[in-house]
């Protein structure tokens, strides 16, 4: 390979990106975010590499979930909030039923770029440029809405920078102290998840007063009173991506300073393509989608590209088949893994294979089959002695009404109600919780499993 420069990827094949029509303005912005600061550092990701690490051998899970698309429009400290609430709600459930450190990843403060299944878009006869999330264009169904424009980038900058700070806010200030396990319980949600996550947190409450009792408090244990959260979004508009890189001084090597962790999406993991290109240079950990067509041969060379040292925690294989194509698709690329003796942390995303559109037209993701995928993606792992590492969902802390299903169901005529995605339907609060039990579930199965074989 020849030596790596941030800017490499201009001389390689580029899908899913917008064609800028001013090429002086974007080069204006870019040489702008150039000179802005990165809103993360090279030792933050570092650790968060050493974490997913722990999560590809069962030492760890990754919980990694957020918006399909961040909005412009939407943005709020409310939502940021809530959606952090849900998460550290998730996790709490997974780390006390499943009794494993897990490692929060949101897909926030920086998830803006989508990757569109078609590059136009045509209502009513009408044929005009695919919405390609608010970093680069509208929703509006206009002309002039659909023009990418290079400003849109400071803007994502900007909310970037603003939703990053919250979210340190949130972790180190308090809220997340984890004797306020139960204040994080959003007041729209009741029902069977909620008195069971109650439950939950009253047990936790409990050991929580018995530690204090015996002199352990958030004063001597800062683990008590604070969180460690990560940022990470679809390293998608390479332009962005590029005036966001920085050399470390420390180790010499370059970071993409625009969040912790970078993935590569499904329709862009050409192994000679731009953004495998830039991906491969950079510092960060990396995910890499995994879905129905990737071949074995593909994955072979994308491990080598993107990890050629065979690092821990570097590379992350995002499943995402679809219930029911899990066993059909896992297992080649678990013995590609195998073969190659590389190390990969697994992880399982249960929503971009279970896209449909329900009768009333809307684009929802049936919970039932998010479920299955999850039961599916752990069931293959168990067969094959391989690690299930992780869960990466969309979600949100808002009572939205945009995946059909879950215990407080949502039907098909519903979803009209509360359908405030900026692209692909997310889990709601209850569905999120709902889930996270799904899996603490299946982790303590595997636990059990596990200790029976040690037993036996
Ligand atoms: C996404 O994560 O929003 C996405 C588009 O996923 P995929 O690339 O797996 O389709
Ligand atoms: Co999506």
């Amino acid at each position: 390979m020849t030596e790596w420069q941030k800017s490499n990827w201009r001389n390689k094949p580029r899908v899913q990106m917008p064609d800028y029509t001013d090429a002086a303005e974007l080069a204006a912005v870019e040489a702008q975010l150039s000179n802005y600061p990165p809103l993360v550092f090279a030792g933050e990701a570092r650790r968060l590499k050493r974490h997913l690490g722990a999560a590809g051998r069962g030492e760890a899970f990754l919980l990694q979930g957020g918006d399909c698309a961040e909005s412009f429009e939407q943005f709020s400290a409310d939502a940021i909030r809530d959606t952090f609430k849900v998460m550290l709600q998730m996790a709490m459930v997974l780390t006390y039923g499943a009794k494993v450190p897990v490692v929060k990843v949101g897909r926030m403060a920086g998830q803006f770029a989508k990757p569109r299944s078609a590059p136009t878009e045509t209502v009513d006869g009408v044929e005009l440029p695919s919405y390609r999330g608010d970093i680069i264009n509208e929703l509006d169904f206009t002309p002039q809405a659909r023009i990418p424009d290079p400003r849109k980038m400071l803007q994502a900058y900007t909310q970037a920078a603003a939703t990053l700070n919250l979210l340190r806010a949130f972790s180190t200030g308090g809220f997340a102290d984890m004797s306020r396990v139960h204040s994080w319980t959003l007041g729209f949600t009741d029902g069977q998840e909620i008195e069971k996550y109650t439950e939950v947190a009253t047990r936790i409450q409990d050991t929580i007063d018995f530690m204090h009792a015996a002199g352990i408090t958030a004063d001597t244990t800062h683990e008590f009173s604070s969180v460690e959260f990560y940022t990470s979004h679809e390293g998608l508009l390479l332009e962005y991506e590029e005036a966001l890189t920085r050399l470390d001084s420390t180790s010499g090597n370059w970071l993409a300073g625009s969040g912790h962790m970078i993935w590569i999406g499904d329709r862009t993991r050409q192994p000679d393509g731009a953004h495998v290109e830039f991906c491969r240079g950079v510092l960060n950990p990396i995910g890499l989608k995994c879905g129905p067509t990737t071949s074995p041969e593909d994955l072979k060379v994308l491990m080598e590209r993107l990890n050629p040292e065979n690092e821990e925690g570097r590379l992350t294989l995002i499943a995402r088949f679809g219930a029911g194509k899990v066993g059909e698709h896992l297992p080649r690329l678990i013995q590609t893994v195998k073969d190659a003796g590389a190390k990969v942390t697994w992880v399982c995303d249960p929503m971009h294979g279970n896209t449909i559109k329900s009768s009333s037209g809307y684009k929802t993701r049936p919970f039932d089959s998010v479920l299955r995928e999850v039961r599916e993606f752990f069931a293959v792992h168990q067969a094959e002695g391989t690690i299930p590492g992780g869960v990466h969902f969309e979600m949100t802390g808002q009572d939205v009404t945009e995946c059909t299903g879950g215990v407080r169901a949502v039907t098909d005529e519903d979803l009209s109600d509360r359908y405030h995605t900026a692209c692909d339907p997310r889990l709601n609060a209850s569905q999120s919780l709902e889930l996270a039990f799904l899996v603490a579930e299946e982790l303590t199965k595997r636990r059990a499993a596990g200790a029976d074989r040690a037993v036996g």
